[in-house]
């Protein structure tokens, strides 16, 4: 059992970490100088990023490093905010910038979204031309040569069809990078369901109170009826506390089993770490996969391949890391009720009849291989994307100007592109003038995305 953990779980080697402490504080002392070290964030002008940035200043400042600076990114340029779609989502910019200017009072430059994407030497050459001497860039439109052969559309049945329950429990996981509509894609998907007559549960680890946000209603710790929509229940769970009891379960017990309070210490920093947090919310999440009822089930954030590996083990994790700390322990202890439990949950995962795991992207370079390459993280597990959804697609009718219209064409090849690397259905998530808000909005999405009239008022 020893080596069978070694290196796999993801907590580093405490002794090694203490051999280091003179590098990290030197490397620590160079980040506070001022001239030495400046730490500039990109962000977009957009709630998320927004909160993601005072977060991370805020955690540096807590170490006494302040030297920021910003670019805020993506910004609708006039011959863009010709188009009344981009327009609108120009004046939601506006609003934020305010924000920024209010809330992070740091030195900002800021960089307008161009008509096509930055790739290869030559734009990358425009764009620092644009960036550090305001002139402008003049990306040549895509020639209508490079116009990909417009995608057979999936069928809209085909997406419902690993959507919808079909006499088991569904449960459908929403995978994808920060920031590309994993909440707004469940939220969708989950009144979607509801409406259709499911019982449904909509679940969270997003600690912010964001699902309540896009639902419009306050989402607790425990799953309550949404007002409004019959047969949906959410809730969220909260990976920090989720993480704390997790840990007080682990130390009570290497307590018990008489370990000494030094080690004890050394048990509690290793458990400090991201990681915990993911499996403790996975445990939780696996506390309501067990329970009845449910026709579907809806969770926002799906758990990385890394994580799966950890629950795969074959001795409970928590004794993992005491196999780590004291190589004498007894290797009889597999925790079987534990593995029983994983196990269980890891074969619906497995199962495209009981689970769909739906990668979320732009149609973009970036989110595209992000998400492929989570897919096939995945992929070591056993577990294959069910669906796979582009958010924040231009409707064809907008690419009425020059602006629009380019990028259009760019996410074209992209949609292209999705369907060649991932072999799923494909639903699509318009790009909106606005955030995404509330019941009535969230049943409109559905009816455009997965079709179909609505079952039920
Ligand atoms: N199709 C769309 N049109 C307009 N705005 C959108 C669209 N999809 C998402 N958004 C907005 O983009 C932001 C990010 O979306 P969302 O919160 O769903 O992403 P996420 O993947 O859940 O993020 P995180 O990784 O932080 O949990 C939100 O402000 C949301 O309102
Ligand atoms: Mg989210």
């Amino acid at each position: 059992a020893a080596s069978a953990g070694s290196g796999q779980t993801c907590l580093g080697p405490a002794a090694a970490i203490q051999d280091a402490k003179h590098k990290y504080e030197r490397a620590l002392a160079a980040m506070r100088e001022r001239d030495q070290t400046t730490f500039i964030f990109v962000l977009h002008p957009e709630a998320i990023s927004i909160k993601e940035t005072r977060r991370a200043t805020g955690e540096l400042g807590k170490l006494g490093i302040a030297n920021f600076r910003l670019i805020v990114n993506g910004i609708i340029p006039p011959e863009g905010a010709q188009n009344p779609l981009f327009a609108a989502r120009g004046q939601m910019q506006a609003r934020y910038l305010g924000q920024i200017e209010a809330g992070l009072p740091y030195a900002q430059q800021r960089m307008t979204l161009l008509p096509g994407e930055i790739k290869g030497i030559d734009r990358l050459r425009q764009v620092g031309r644009l960036f550090f001497d305001g002139q402008p860039a003049t990306f040549a439109p895509l020639p209508t040569g490079e116009k990909p052969a417009a995608r057979e559309a999936t069928s809209l049945e085909a997406v419902r069809a690993v959507l919808e329950p079909d006499g088991r429990r569904r449960t459908v996981f929403f995978a994808g990078k920060g920031g590309v509509g994993k909440t707004v894609a469940s939220c969708i998907s989950a009144v979607w369901l509801a409406r259709r007559g499911y019982k449904t549960l909509l679940l969270t680890t997003d600690p912010a109170a964001h699902l309540g946000d896009v639902l419009g209603v306050p989402v607790g710790d425990d799953p309550a009826a949404v007002p409004g929509v019959e047969n949906l229940w959410a809730a969220k769970i909260d990976p920090k506390a989720a993480a704390e009891t997790y840990k007080r379960r682990i130390l009570e017990d290497a307590r018990k089993r008489g370990r000494p309070e030094t080690a004890i210490q050394v048990m509690a920093e290793e458990l400090d770490s991201p990681c915990t947090e993911e499996m403790a919310a996975f445990d939780k999440f696996i506390e309501y996969a067990a329970q009845e009822g449910w026709q579907a089930v809806v969770f926002d954030t799906a758990p990385t391949g890394h994580t799966l590996r950890l629950l795969q083990l074959p001795v409970d994790w928590s004794k993992q890391l005491d196999v780590k700390i004291f190589a004498s322990v007894d290797s009889n202890a597999a925790d079987d009720v534990a593995k029983q439990r994983f196990g269980k949950v890891i074969e619906m995962m497995r199962d495209p009849g009981q689970s769909t795991f739906a990668f979320v992207m732009y149609p973009e370079a970036t989110p595209i291989l992000e998400a492929w390459r989570f897919a096939r993280d995945l992929g070591t597990v056993g577990i294959h994307p069910g669906m796979v959804v582009a958010n924040m697609v231009i409707p064809p009718e907008q690419a009425d100007t020059p602006f629009t219209q380019s990028r259009r064409l760019m996410q074209e090849k992209y949609l292209a592109e999705i369907a060649v690397r991932f072999q799923a259905p494909l639903a699509q998530i318009p790009l909106l003038p606005g955030e995404i808000r509330g019941i009535e909005m969230l049943d409109t999405l559905g009816e455009l995305v997965y079709g179909v009239e609505k079952v039920q008022a």
